[in-house]
């Protein structure tokens, strides 16, 4: 708890460009969570080191992601919006945590399994112990709640096993955290491949929206998403690809998948990827414009940079100092 409000952590890795599924899956919520909840939204620089990167580009995207968090509607006064590698904290953290995690919990995850099998090269153990820096991010500021994806969870459910564990031995010193599953969560899939999540990594740019995409671009992807033959609008797993053009309709426009059927009843489906493109262009070009004012006011943008990492690190050393102690380490000389 941090004046009487509850704890939220969450972070992004600034690697590959952002999608609309980010935006709509993640981002665009995290903004809804702020007032109910105390909230720290990281940009994870340190976990994108355990892939190969080049160091120019890394800084600049993980700029325009602190950028964009703002861009985005996150309020830099009440959202702690920080760079990871400004507060030591987390690696010293992890390094404990470390620990207290063993080789056979860490084996078993799934992603660890899938980055080892896509970079075989460089399968180094910064990837392999990747979760424990995660729980270390999330331990740090004692969040009660942690926004993720499915494809986190096994990463949480090992955060709180840690916590749980630590706890067992030395007393109450961690808040266990839960995964805070959304509303309706607006999943969006591919558009080339509605089997598939929008990603990043995606080979072929045209499943994507991109969040820079310019409105040309946005509605020639719409007009090229892949449907079906039915000709018919309905929200049905049987026409995945016109399925998950209606949940992007619907979280550009706030109805319901519902209301967007009935909106679109008796309609083509030429005339539907149309109206899609322009809620999307009408999410994205104010985002869009937002990020090219901000990316301009450097003394701005750094004193976010400045002060929210003093925040942070003032939240990440109380419970250092702790974990510490409990740890066995000297007490420092003051
Ligand atoms: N591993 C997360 C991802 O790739 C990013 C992340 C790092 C994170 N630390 C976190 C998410 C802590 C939530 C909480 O999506």
């Amino acid at each position: 708890m941090i004046d009487g409000k509850k704890v939220l952590f969450s972070g992004m890795q600034a690697t590959g460009n952002l999608t609309l599924g980010n935006y709509l899956g993640a981002l665009k919520n995290w903004v809804t969570l702020s007032d109910e909840y105390e909230c720290f939204y990281s940009v994870v620089d340190m976990h994108s080191i355990t892939v190969r990167q080049d160091p120019a580009t890394l800084r600049k995207r993980a700029r325009n992601l602190l950028t964009l968090y703002i861009a985005a509607g996150l309020d830099p006064k009440k959202n702690c919006i920080y760079y990871q590698s400004h507060v030591s904290g987390h690696a010293e953290l992890a390094w404990i945590l470390n620990c207290f995690t063993y080789m056979g919990e860490l084996n078993r995850m799934t992603q660890f399994k899938d980055k080892s099998a896509k970079h075989a090269d460089n399968i180094n153990a910064g990837l392999f112990t990747y979760p424990v820096l995660m729980a270390a991010d999330i331990l740090l500021y004692q969040a009660d709640v942690v926004p993720v994806g499915v494809d986190q969870m096994q990463h949480l459910e090992l955060t709180r096993n840690l916590a749980e564990r630590f706890n067992n031995i030395y007393g109450d010193v961690f808040t266990v955290p839960e995964a805070y599953i959304g509303k309706v969560g607006a999943k969006i899939m591919s558009l080339q491949d509605p089997s598939k999540k929008m990603s990043k990594s995606d080979e072929n740019p045209n499943g994507s929206i991109y969040l820079m995409d310019d409105p040309d671009t946005i509605m020639r992807k719409c007009k090229r998403a892949v449907t079906d033959s039915e000709a018919c609008i309905r929200y049905t797993d049987q026409q995945p690809g016109l399925k998950n053009l209606i949940d992007i309709y619907s979280a550009c426009t706030g109805n319901t998948p519902d209301q967007t059927v009935a909106e679109f009843d008796g309609k083509g489906y030429g005339e539907f990827k149309l109206a899609v493109g322009e809620a999307v262009v009408g999410v994205l070009k104010p985002l869009q414009d937002e990020f090219e004012r901000l990316s301009k006011d450097k003394a701005y943008i750094d004193a976010v940079i400045k002060e929210n990492a003093e925040k942070a690190n003032y939240y990440a050393t109380k419970t250092l100092r702790k974990v510490q102690r409990k740890a066995g380490f000297p007490d420092r000389i003051r």
